[in-house]
C-alpha cells in the first residue's frame, strides 16, 4: 500500500486527478471504476479543468460506477446516475454509451446486480478504480461485515451511512435503505486502486484501514491485500496513523516544493 500524505486537501485532490489523467494518457482505453460522494466532487472538478485545458481525454475510456440506490430512476436528482452526469460526464468527452451504473429502478434488483457484475467481467474488469472511504470503513456500499469476497449485489445501508448521505435528500427518511454495489471481490480484481480521504472525520477509519487487522468489520482494510493501491490523504486524515513518519520518509516527494 502506497500512502501519500499531503499537506492540504487541495494538493491531495490534485494528486488523485493527476494519477487519473496519467493513467488515461498511458492507456486511453482504460476501464475506469468511478465513485460518488463528497470526496469525489473535488476530483471531478479538477478532471473537468484538465479536460478543458486539453490535458486529459476520456474519449476512449469506459466507466463503471461503484453503486446506485435501489428504487431511484436514473433521472432522479439524488441518483448516482444524475450525480455522475452533473459532476463529470456532461462536462468531458467520455461517450455516454461507454458509461455504466447499476439501474436502481430495475424490475428485479438482484438480476440487475448479477448483470452488472457480468458486464464488468466482460469488459475485462476495472483497470483503475477510484475509491472514497465511508466513516465506518465501507468502500462502495460494502458495509461492515460484508463478505470480503463478495460480488455485485444488494446491500442494506447502515443508519450511519444513510445519515451521512441524508444531506443529498430532502430528509433522512427519503434516503433509500438498499443499494446495488460492486462487491469487495469485484473491487479487488481491479488492476490498480486509488483511494482518497481527507479531513479529521476520516482519521480513525484511515488508521484502521491502513494499520488495523484485515477484517470485514472494516471492509477497506482488505485493500492491504491488493497489489497496487495508492492511498492519498491530507494531514488531518493522517493524524491517527502510528507509522506516519515512516510513510512521509518513504515518499518525501509528496512534500517537496514543486
Ligand atoms: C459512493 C461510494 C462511497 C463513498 C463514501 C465516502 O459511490 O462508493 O463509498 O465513497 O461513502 O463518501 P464521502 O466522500 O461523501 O465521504
Amino acid at each position: 500500500m502506497k500512502v501519500l500524505i499531503h499537506e492540504t486537501q487541495a494538493t491531495a485532490v490534485d494528486c488523485v486527478a493527476g494519477l487519473f489523467a496519467d493513467r488515461l494518457k498511458q492507456e486511453p482505453e482504460t476501464v475506469l471504476g468511478l465513485a460518488t460522494g463528497g470526496t469525489m466532487e473535488a476530483v471531478y472538478e479538477r478532471l473537468i479543468a484538465r479536460y478543458k485545458a486539453g490535458d486529459m481525454s476520456m474519449a476512449k475510456a469506459r466507466s463503471f460506477n461503484l453503486d446506485e440506490y435501489v428504487g431511484l430512476r436514473p433521472d432522479h436528482p439524488c441518483s448516482y446516475w444524475y450525480y455522475m452526469r452533473k459532476k463529470l460526464f456532461d462536462h468531458v468527452d467520455i461517450k455516454p454509451e461507454n458509461t455504466f451504473l447499476p439501474c436502481g429502478d430495475a424490475p428485479d434488483p438482484e438480476v440487475e446486480a448479477n448483470r452488472y457484475e457480468d458486464a464488468i467481467a466482460a469488459a475485462g474488469d476495472i483497470g483503475l478504480q477510484l475509491l472514497g472511504l465511508g466513516a465506518n470503513g465501507h468502500i462502495g456500499f460494502n458495509e461492515p461485515t460484508s463478505s470480503l469476497a463478495s460480488h455485485t449485489r444488494i446491500k442494506t445501508l447502515t443508519r450511519t451511512t444513510r445519515e451521512a448521505n441524508a444531506r443529498y435528500f430532502d430528509s433522512f427518511d427519503d434516503v433509500p435503505r438498499l443499494a446495488i454495489t460492486m462487491g469487495i471481490g469485484t473491487i479487488m480484481r481491479a488492476e490498480e486502486i486509488v483511494l482518497l480521504a481527507f479531513g479529521e472525520a476520516k482519521a480513525d477509519v484511515v488508521a484502521k484501514m491502513i494499520e488495523g487487522p484485515v477484517s470485514a468489520a472494516c471492509p477497506a482494510s482488505i485493500l492491504q491485500m491488493h497489489r497496487k493501491v495508492t492511498v492519498v490523504i491530507d494531514e488531518a486524515a493522517a493524524s491517527k496513523l502510528a507509522l506516519r513518519d515512516y510513510y512521509e520518509e518513504v515518499h518525501p516527494e509528496v512534500r517537496a516544493p514543486s
